[in-house]
């Protein structure tokens, strides 16, 4: 399934990532700006912080608290705010769309 990754200044990438895969992974996979994932998905770093597109929200299971924790010290949170570590593909969600911050570069 395809992720669509759209950086701060509007380019887009998109990405073949794996079911059972994270989004993180997946931009790391790819080479995508934008995402680092310094703590490599274990929910300690906030640097793979990404913003969901807004039709996509409803398709992926909530932020735990903990996640919403290390949220809150991410850079610029939004309410579409998400740990893009903390989101596993799977074919329904093919076409994802992810608006990365500018702050990961
Ligand atoms: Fe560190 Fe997601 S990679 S919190």
């Amino acid at each position: 399934p395809r992720v669509i990754y759209i950086d701060a200044n509007g380019g887009e990438f998109e990405a073949d990532v794996p079911v059972g895969q994270n989004l993180m992974e997946g931009a790391v996979d790819n080479m995508i700006d934008g995402i680092l994932g310094e703590c490599g998905g274990v929910m300690s770093c906030a640097t793979c912080h990404c913003y969901v597109a807004k039709e996509w929200q409803d398709k992926i299971p909530p932020a735990s608290e903990r996640e919403e924790d290390m949220l809150d010290m991410a850079v610029d949170p939004q309410e579409n705010s998400r740990l893009s570590c903390q989101i596993e593909m799977t074919e329904a969600l093919d076409g994802i769309t992810v608006h990365l911050p500018r702050s990961q570069y």
